[in-house]
């Protein structure tokens, strides 16, 4: 089959942040349990940002180690997308400073906001600028300080998310046979107020209320959001299969965007996919919205998982609602 999209990922990178937040410090913290948070989530812990750290400061070194992998200088980059909610300023784009922090040349850069679909579809933008010879070089990293707006009296849902930033370099692929086969984008507005920070924006700007309401931090209506994420992951596979024309058994890993193990494994029981075909960090790392793909895709390569020729498929769905694949032969 030909790849719609001729690309390759010519190197990958992550960075977490060290200090790490465990189900046992969530026990001082609100009531709960390791075992309500581990059998519901599959989490035991996350990394969250300390003073001084940001979401840039975690792209900027995941995207170091990316074009390290790629053995590419930064003035060979020609596009910057960050892909994040949670930048570094609310103005100007985390990319801008971080074009600046690479000592790239005045290549544009700017950020896009798709929540936990983020990686995704910043890797579509970066494919069609690529394939269509726009640009040679795109840098894409995603990162996300989901710590700086949890609501840590919310338990409800605060145990699920943690930082980091994952980054991959997307250039022109040499091998025809490589590429993106397929890819899917899609969103949902109508369940906008599922997952979202209702101050703080142009409508509700940050005031004395604002801040007595707590309403700088995230909301999510979890349930609401577990019952989307359950049906919306088997069906984005089963779209992505169809549409390449690819057999399920045919793809060597797949990564799902790790947002809680049980959404994972009801889709892979689903569709018939074994578990050692499905990567998963979420014990590690919690859910860490558009970063949690990149970091995933770049452990697995790290780890042996994906060799040249393989099929992977990607798959992420959060606030918005948006949701995103990518089926690439690598
Ligand atoms: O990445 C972006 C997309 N986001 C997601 O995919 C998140 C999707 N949602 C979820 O993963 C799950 O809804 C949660 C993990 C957030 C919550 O799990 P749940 O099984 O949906 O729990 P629930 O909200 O329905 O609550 C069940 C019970 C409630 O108690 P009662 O009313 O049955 O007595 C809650 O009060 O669990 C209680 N509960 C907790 N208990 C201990 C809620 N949070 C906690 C907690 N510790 N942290």
């Amino acid at each position: 089959m030909t790849p719609n999209l001729r690309i390759a990922i010519r190197g990958t990178g992550m960075f977490v942040p060290e200090r790490r937040l465990t189900n046992a410090d969530f026990e001082k913290m609100i009531d709960t349990s390791d075992e309500w948070i581990t059998t519901r989530t599959g989490i035991k812990e996350r990394r969250i940002v300390s003073e001084g750290e940001s979401t840039m400061t975690m792209a900027l070194e995941a995207s170091r180690r990316a074009m390290n992998d790629a053995k590419i200088q930064p003035e060979e980059l020609d596009l910057i997308i960050c892909g994040t909610v949670t930048p570094h300023f609310l103005l100007p784009a985390t990319a801008c400073f971080l074009q600046a922090e690479l000592g790239a040349g005045k290549i544009p850069a700017f950020d896009l906001a798709a929540a936990c679909s983020g990686f995704l579809y910043c890797l579509m933008t970066a494919a069609h600028f690529v394939h269509h010879g726009t640009y040679r070089n795109v840098l894409v990293v995603s990162a996300e300080s989901l710590s700086r707006i949890t609501d840590y009296q919310d338990r409800g849902s605060c145990i699920l998310f943690g930082d980091g930033a994952g980054a991959i370099v997307v250039s022109q692929a040499s091998n025809p046979e490589q590429g993106l086969i397929t890819g899917i984008m899609g969103a949902d507005g109508q369940g906008a107020s599922l997952i979202c920070i209702p101050g703080g924006g142009s409508l509700t700007p940050f005031s004395d209320q604002v801040l007595k309401d707590r309403n700088y931090l995230m909301r999510m209506q979890g349930r609401e959001v577990y019952k989307f994420a359950v049906s919306k992951m088997q069906e984005l596979i089963r779209q992505t299969l169809e549409q390449s024309g690819v057999r399920q058994e045919e793809i060597a890993l797949f990564i799902p965007h790790q947002s809680n193990l049980r959404i994972i494994e009801s889709a892979a029981t689903k569709l018939g996919i074994s578990m050692d075909r499905v990567w998963v960090n979420i014990d590690r790392y919690g859910n860490t919205s558009g970063a949690s793909v990149g970091i995933s895709l770049d452990e697995a390569r790290r780890a042996g998982r994906i060799r040249t020729g393989d099929l992977v498929m990607m798959v992420a769905f959060g606030a918005g609602l948006t949701w995103g694949s990518a089926l690439l032969r690598m």
